[in-house]
């Protein structure tokens, strides 16, 4: 059984990345710039953000994070984002989901300059990333790709079962897994809640993606010996005896169902590291196309 260890596969994205920015230093030529914002105080949200600006130093990107308070007026945040559009120095803007109730995600989202949109959601983008054309890979299902790669993990002619069908994670997902590219080509069958006989389909897969976030929700009487099984469940769970006080949990009951994969990913440290370099990638492919 093969650990698809996120630590390794991200420290190599970065280390390419890093290369780069010491060549742009070298050059006099600026540095990428990524501004993030964070719209209340919902504490994952604050540990994501937190981990994208520190990957950000670490890789010589620059990065802005701009706090808004739970209670901020809508139109205050389209205004800032509007800023940012009009900012040529601002490569790759993002709003760190989910919203506080009184804003509209949507609305957010399409205000977004596409050029700019390094999280991929804009719906622009999204019917490109559906047409096969360039854009940028929303980064959960980008850093899964990249997962893939790094470890020689072949897709081509299997069968892989996305379980969710979010915007940010199931749906890009299904659709990168069965086109045409290097980490695709698969025949993809996207489960979600309404999927009736989900236990027979998830045994018909050489590829499952578990992206629903319900801790350990995928157990061996699901997974075909041999399988490659991709966790993107990150849930906290709480736990006294934890230091914080939870602990985080994949969608995939790691220990049960390991021994039955070809390969596996951990959690933590599995996909959720590789999200952040599938958004550093995105934040320099907007900094290449705006400025390169
Ligand atoms: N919340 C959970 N995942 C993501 C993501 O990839 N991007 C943003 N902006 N918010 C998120």
């Amino acid at each position: 059984m093969v650990l698809l260890d996120g630590k390794i596969a991200a420290a190599s994205v970065k280390e390419e990345l890093k290369h780069i920015t010491e060549a742009l230093l070298e050059a006099g030529k600026p540095l990428p710039h990524l501004v993030a914002i964070l719209i209340g105080n919902n504490g994952a949200s604050e540990t994501y953000v937190a981990s994208k600006v520190k990957n950000c130093e670490e890789t010589g990107f620059r990065s802005t994070l701009i706090r808004f308070e739970e209670d901020t007026a809508e139109e205050t945040v389209l205004n800032k984002i509007a800023e940012l559009n009009n900012d040529e120095d601002v490569d790759g803007i993002l709003v760190q989901l989910p919203l506080p109730q009184h804003i509209s995600e949507q609305k957010i989202i399409e205000s977004i300059d596409p050029s700019k949109d390094v999280d991929g959601f804009h719906p622009s983008n999204v019917g490109k990333l559906v047409q096969g054309l360039p854009t940028f890979v929303p980064a959960t299902p980008y850093g899964v790709l990249l997962l893939l790669a790094h470890f020689n993990i072949v897709t081509n002619g299997k069968h892989a079962v996305v379980i969710g069908r979010s915007n940010i994670v199931g749906r890009p997902m299904s659709i990168l897994l069965s086109s045409n590219i290097p980490q695709g080509n698969c025949t993809v069958t996207i489960c979600h809640s309404h999927t009736t006989n989900l236990t027979e389909i998830c045994l018909q897969a050489d590829i499952i993606v578990a992206a629903l976030g319900k801790p350990a929700f995928v157990t061996p009487n699901m997974v075909k010996d041999g399988a490659v099984v991709i966790d993107v469940g990150i849930t906290r769970v709480t736990d006294a005896t934890a230091k914080k006080g939870f602990r985080i949990k994949g969608d995939v009951d790691f220990e049960s169902v390991a021994p039955k994969c070809s390969a596996i990913t951990p959690v933590p440290g599995g996909v959720g590291l590789m999200t952040i370099a599938g958004l550093l990638k995105n934040t320099l492919q907007a900094y290449t196309n705006n400025r390169g």
